[in-house]
This record gives structure tokens, sequence and C-alpha cells, in this order.
């Protein structure tokens, strides 16, 4: 018995030994931190540094390679997205706290946040969150409980924060953000992932490793990310296909009114 698990315990030991970088740890007080819970998660992890601090090209591209096989071009589309946060001109890396500006990167009606107006825009609140959540009506979220998470918390914004704000550039984010589940935790193809990951995702800003997750196999790229985009995009249309069954008198009725 001892025989067997002594090497097993000792490659486990040099496994994490050699691996310190990418092993989870609670942020200090002094380190930056943002409204993104997979930059927060990927600093959590050493992936990007963890003062969130100089976050350049390189570290953003290798950062999203490593941790969620994202291709090179994606990577560096997202790093040039990303730079307009900082606001020196030419700037050559941003900082996880420069993501927090109202309405340059950060909007209202987030999934996990709070909006601006009603205070702290950038830390996770369950209440908010609580909220997103009732949409996600089964163990498996498909692209229309995203939708609908979606949909829910910007009527919510619109009906209640008299500042709320959200152009079509800030649409474009958001269905990247909400289908950003999918492309870290979930399949691809189906659109599809486990509820409890991006639960414990979104509440720990945490790789769900002790949850059965891994990295998937294949590589992602911006085709991935632009029909995922579209799926949800599509599933957030409020009208629904192909006739329903109505009964002839009521369908006469209708007609009638509609003369
Ligand atoms: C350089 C890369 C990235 C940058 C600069 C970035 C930046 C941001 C920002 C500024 C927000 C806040 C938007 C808001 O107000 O809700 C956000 C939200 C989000 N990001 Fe990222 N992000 C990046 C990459 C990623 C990746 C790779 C993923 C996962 C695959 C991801 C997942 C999310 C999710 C799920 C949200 C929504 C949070 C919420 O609505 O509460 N992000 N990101
Ligand atoms: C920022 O990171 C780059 C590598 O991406 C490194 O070359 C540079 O020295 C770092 N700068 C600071 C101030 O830490
Ligand atoms: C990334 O994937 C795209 C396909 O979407 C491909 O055109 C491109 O060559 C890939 N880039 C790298 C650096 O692998
Ligand atoms: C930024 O880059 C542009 C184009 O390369 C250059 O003309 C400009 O002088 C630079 N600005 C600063 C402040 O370095
Ligand atoms: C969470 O958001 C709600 C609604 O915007 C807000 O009233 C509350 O103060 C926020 N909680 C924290 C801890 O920031
Ligand atoms: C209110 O809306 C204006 C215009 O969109 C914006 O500039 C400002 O940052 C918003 N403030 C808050 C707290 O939402
Ligand atoms: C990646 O491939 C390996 C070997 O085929 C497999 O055991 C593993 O489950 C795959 N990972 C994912 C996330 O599909
Ligand atoms: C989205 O809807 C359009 C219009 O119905 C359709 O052509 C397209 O294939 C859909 N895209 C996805 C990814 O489902």
């Amino acid at each position: 018995m001892k025989l067997v698990t002594l090497p097993i315990v000792l490659g486990i030991a040099l496994v994490a030994a050699e691996c310190p970088y990418h092993q989870w740890k609670a942020p200090e007080p002094s380190d930056f931190r943002g409204p993104c819970p997979m930059l927060n998660t990927l600093a959590n992890h050493g992936f990007l540094p963890r003062d969130g601090r100089n976050i350049t090209k390189e570290t953003t591209v290798n950062a999203l390679a490593s941790a969620l096989h994202f291709n090179t071009s994606l990577g560096t589309l997202m790093f040039e997205m990303a730079i307009v946060a900082n606001p020196e001109p030419n700037a050559t890396f941003f900082t996880l706290d420069q993501l927090n500006v109202h309405n340059v990167l950060e909007h209202d009606a987030s999934l996990s946040r709070s909006d601006a107006f009603f205070g702290n825009n950038h830390i996770f609140n369950e209440t908010i969150f609580e909220e997103t959540k009732t949409y996600w009506t089964g163990p498996v979220l498909d692209a229309n409980m995203l939708a609908n998470g979606k949909i829910a918390r910007q009527v919510n914004s619109k009906a209640f924060n008299p500042n709320y704000t959200f152009t079509t550039t800030m649409e474009q984010f958001s269905l990247g953000e909400v289908s950003a589940p999918i492309v870290a935790f979930g399949d691809l193809q189906a659109a599809t992932v486990n509820r409890n990951l991006v639960e414990y995702f979104f509440e720990n800003e945490r790789f769900p490793a002790e949850l059965g997750w891994s990295i998937r196999n294949a590589t992602v790229s911006l085709d991935d990310i632009t029909r995922l985009t579209q799926t949800i995009s599509n599933a957030t249309s409020l009208i629904t296909t192909g006739e329903p069954v109505v009964s002839t008198r009521r369908r006469d009725l209708h007609a009638g009114l509609n003369l």
C-alpha cells in the first residue's frame, strides 16, 4: 500500500511545486482587480500578474493561450480592444482597475455587477447575480437562458436606473460576455455550459477544476466567438418562430378586430 501511494503523493507534490504560478490565491488588498471575472480569475491563478498591473500584449496573449487555449490572433485582438482602457497615448499595457471606468468598457446591466448609478460597478454583487440566475432555469445553461438573463438585467436597469446607458458597441461587448461562460467552460458546438461551473467561477473568481473542469483540447478562435455571440444575439429575440396552434374562432375574432 505504502509502496503504491508514495510515488503518487510525491508526483502530486512535484506537480504542485513546479507550478506555483498557476495556483489560486485570493488577491491582496493592494492588488488591482476589475469588472471582468475572467481577467480577475487569470490574475488569481497567476496567468496574469497577480497584482493586476502591467498587463501587456504578450502577457494577455500568453495567459489566454495557456489558460483557455485562445489562438494567438484572438488573444491579440482582445488586447487591442482592451488597451483603450489605459488613458495614456500609445500605452503598451493596462491595469485591471483601469477597466472600472464607467462607459469605457464597463457598462450598465452586467450579469454580476451593479450599475455605476447604484454603487460599486466592478466587484461581484450577490444581489445582482441572484437576479441573473433567476433566468438560468436548468442545470445546463443554453443560449436562451443566457440571453434571458441578459435581457432581464437590461430591462431592470432601463426601468430603475434613470441614467441607463447601453450603446450598440456595448451590446456587442455584452453579447461576448454573455457567451463567454460557454467559451471558457462549455460545449462550443452545442452552445451549452454546466450551470454549476459558471456559478462557481463567478462566485470564486477561480477555475472550477475541483468540479471536474479542465481546459478544452481544441483551440478557440475568433470564428467560435463570432458564431456564439450570434447564437446568443438570436436568442435575445422575444419573437417566436412558427405558427402557434389557435382555434379557428379566436383567429377569426382577431382577424375581425384587425380590419
Ligand atoms: C483582454 C481580455 C478581456 C478584457 C479587457 C475584458 C474586459 C471586461 C470588462 C471591462 C468587463 C465588464 C463589462 C461590464 O460592465 O459588465 C468584462 C466582463 C466580462 N468578461 Fe471580460 N474581458 C476580457 C476577456 C474575457 C474572457 C477571455 C472571458 C471568458 C472567456 C471574459 C468573461 C467575461 C464575463 C463573463 C463578463 C461579464 C461579467 C458580468 O456581466 O457581470 N472576459 N470583461
Ligand atoms: C511589464 O511586463 C513586461 C513583459 O510583458 C516586462 O518586460 C516589463 O519589464 C514589465 N514592466 C514592469 C514595470 O513591470
Ligand atoms: C487563429 O484562427 C483563425 C481562424 O479563425 C485563423 O485564421 C488564424 O490563422 C489563427 N491564428 C493563429 C495565430 O493560429
Ligand atoms: C504615439 O504614436 C504615434 C504614431 O506612432 C506618434 O505619432 C505619437 O507621437 C505617439 N505619441 C506619444 C505621446 O508617444
Ligand atoms: C449590490 O447591488 C445593489 C443593486 O444595485 C445595491 O443596492 C447594493 O448596494 C450592492 N451591494 C454591494 C455590496 O455593493
Ligand atoms: C450617466 O450617464 C452619462 C451619459 O451616458 C455617463 O457619462 C455617466 O458616466 C453616467 N453615470 C453613471 C453614474 O451612471
Ligand atoms: C482532452 O483530451 C484528453 C485525451 O483524449 C481527454 O482525456 C480529456 O478529457 C480531454 N479534455 C476535454 C476537456 O475534453
Ligand atoms: C441567427 O439568425 C439568423 C437569421 O435568422 C440566421 O441566418 C443565422 O444562421 C443565426 N445564427 C446562428 C449562429 O444561430
